[in-house]
């Protein structure tokens, strides 16, 4: 099976209009894919969209402006594309666009992120994981952080909504592999994106978008989770005492409370 049938004909990419989301777009349109795009902001999202239609007009593009974070968010994007047949997700969307402790933050702010990552993912996968698994093909990847290694001081919503996320997909990786349906959960260090730049002042620094995608995809029919700079984080940190590990990390987060 080449990677249209496989992964084909429509991707459906949660986070699509920059970043690692619209690298993905260009990726897998070029690799033969339909996608529909979703994120809030329109301008970011059309413009995304026109790229990939302009590079790729033989290939159907949707978009759609949904925030992930809506109770409604999964029947969006499921509306969205109607009855085609989605046989790739990519759900990359889930940064945190804030940091500080957490019981002194805005709870709707904290419920809006654990929805993104885990609420309004999990009924996707279940949407379009579903539908792959009766078809006997397709792929599921799912953006995690180096923060769900351990709890993050001052990110904890979002260290803890990433555990979640790359368990769930390791559990996914083995309920579904027998299906023929690839899950992925791919853990990201510093990734030059501009919500890093805007969130943190981290623009330029970091891995390319286009690199993970590539090493994304090149990992996705084997799973269950890569580490986009390697292990040796992963082995540390669970090889550590927790308190020792939760001390470290809010060192290592020093540069982001500044
Ligand atoms: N960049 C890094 O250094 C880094 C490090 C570790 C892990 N990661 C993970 O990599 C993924 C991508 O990160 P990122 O830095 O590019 O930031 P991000 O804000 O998670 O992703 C950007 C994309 O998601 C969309 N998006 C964000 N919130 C949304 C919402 N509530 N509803 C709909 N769309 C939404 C953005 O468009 P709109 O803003 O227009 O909605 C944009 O298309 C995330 O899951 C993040 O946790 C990133």
């Amino acid at each position: 099976m080449d990677f249209a049938e496989r992964y084909g004909p429509m991707a459906v990419i949660c986070g699509g209009s920059e970043g690692v989301g619209s690298a993905y777009a260009m990726e897998l349109a070029s690799r033969g894919l339909d996608v529909a795009l979703v994120a809030r902001k329109v301008g970011p999202l059309e413009e995304t969209a026109q790229r990939v239609r302009d590079a790729f007009p033989e290939r159907e593009v949707l978009a759609r402006s949904v925030d992930l974070s809506a109770p409604d968010a999964a029947a969006q994007v499921l509306d969205l594309t109607g009855n085609r047949e989605v046989g790739l997700l990519v759900y990359n969307a889930g940064a945190s666009a804030r940091t500080g402790d957490f019981v002194d933050g805005d709870l709707e702010f904290a419920q809006g992120l654990a929805a993104v990552n885990v609420s309004t993912m999990m009924a996707l996968v279940h949407a379009l994981g579903g539908t792959m698994k009766k078809r006997g093909r397709g792929g599921i990847v799912v953006m995690s952080s180096g923060a769900y290694l351990c709890g993050n001081p001052g990110l904890a919503v979002y260290s803890g909504s990433k555990a979640f996320s790359t368990m769930f997909c390791e559990a996914l990786w083995h309920e579904l592999r027998p299906h023929g349906v690839h899950v992925l959960s791919h853990v990201l260090g510093m990734t030059d994106t501009p919500a890093n730049a805007r969130n943190y002042g981290m623009g330029g620094m970091g891995d390319r978008p286009e690199d993970i995608v590539e090493q994304g995809l090149a990992a996705l029919d084997k799973g269950p989770v890569l580490y986009a700079g390697g292990d040796q984080m992963a082995k540390a940190l669970g090889a550590m005492d927790r308190a020792d590990a939760v001390e470290q990390m809010y060192a290592a987060g020093a540069a982001f409370r500044e």
